[in-house]
């Protein structure tokens, strides 16, 4: 297992990769990223410059990050390797079995999946002892928290460096145990979105109204106060009591929504069409994702 980790690799310079390259860097590492479209690789410097200038970053740190169009110099002389490349199982599962032929023996090799178990993208390793998942939210230099995922296979070490690491460059990381598709996060974030969309379906309210619900009730408290902590402090008896009355009657459907198909179906994907659960004008888009990146950097420098 590596001893000091300095150099990092990161696959992938999609909107995640050069977020999380920009994190290492700034941290002191240097770091090499690849990526096999030359425009997303051209782009990652620009971006992590402009990051830095918005956020008052260090803009030295920039110079740490070496892109590179080979993904064998690319992960040769890294202690640690990150992939962040498209969300496609067989394409995770190509690129690590390439890691794995360039790679120093000690380097400890993760995966930036959102929801794809860890044990599919690395089971076809030659050494799984020290592959293992960094599942980060977007954008990796605002949001704090990165799920550490260990599978079966993977050393206690690996694990302890891999903390150690983003403790390091100042992230949150959590131990996952368990290796379950969506690991912690997604598991509860897409459990609210399968009742939110099956209360527009059963024509409950209208998707503005789940969001307002949301946003200007408990939304407001979870920031600071999780759903466990939440069930403590009014109560577990309550919680009982509550659930006994309510679990019954909510949606448990194994698979997605009918109406999320047909939206699909229809080509309301959202921002990108102009229209998904509601309409969007290009203003509004544009007011929504400031909106959100305002709150996330004020939430950091609090
Ligand atoms: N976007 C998010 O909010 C988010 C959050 C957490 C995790 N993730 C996960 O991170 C990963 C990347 O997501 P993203 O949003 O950055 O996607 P993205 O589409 O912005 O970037 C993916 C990049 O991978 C590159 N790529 C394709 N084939 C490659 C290969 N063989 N080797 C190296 N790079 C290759 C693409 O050219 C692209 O630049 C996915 O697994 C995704 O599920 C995304």
């Amino acid at each position: 297992m590596a001893q000091e980790i300095k150099n990092v690799g990161v696959l992938g310079a999609g909107l995640m990769g050069h977020g999380i390259a920009q994190v290492f860097a700034l941290a002191g590492h240097d770091v090499t990223i690849y990526d096999p479209v030359m425009a997303a690789l051209d782009s990652a410097k620009t971006r992590i410059r402009a990051n830095l200038a918005d956020l008052g970053d260090d803009p030295a740190a920039v110079e740490r990050v070496r892109p590179l169009a080979d993904l064998a110099a690319a992960v040769r002389d890294a202690d640690y390797v990150v992939e962040a490349v498209l969300e496609d199982l067989p394409l995770k599962q190509r690129v690590f079995a390439e890691i794995e032929r360039h790679v120093r023996p000690a380097a400890i090799l993760a995966s930036n999946t959102s929801v794809i178990p860890i044990t599919a993208i690395m089971e076809g390793l030659r050494d799984r002892s020290r592959a293992l998942g960094t599942h980060w939210w977007n954008p990796p230099y605002l949001v704090p928290l990165v799920e550490v995922i260990g599978t079966q296979w993977t050393a206690q070490a690996a694990i302890d460096w891999t903390i150690a690491l983003h403790q390091a460059a100042g992230k949150m990381p959590v131990h996952v145990r368990k290796d379950v598709p969506g690991f912690v996060g997604n598991r509860l974030q897409h459990a609210l979105w399968r009742e939110a969309i099956a209360l527009v379906e059963h024509g409950i309210c209208d998707a503005e109204t789940v969001d307002t619900v949301i946003k200007a009730s408990f939304g407001r408290r979870l920031a600071v106060l999780g759903p466990l902590e939440n069930a403590d402090l009014v109560g577990t008896d309550l919680t009982l009591a509550i659930h006994k009355t309510v679990l019954p009657d909510l949606e448990r459907r194994g698979g997605p929504s009918p109406y999320l198909e047909a939206l699909v179906a229809q080509g309301r994907l959202g921002f990108k069409s102009g229209a998904g659960f509601r309409e969007w004008s290009g203003e509004q888009q544009a007011a929504l994702r400031a909106k959100v990146l305002q709150h996330l950097k004020k939430a950091r420098d609090a």
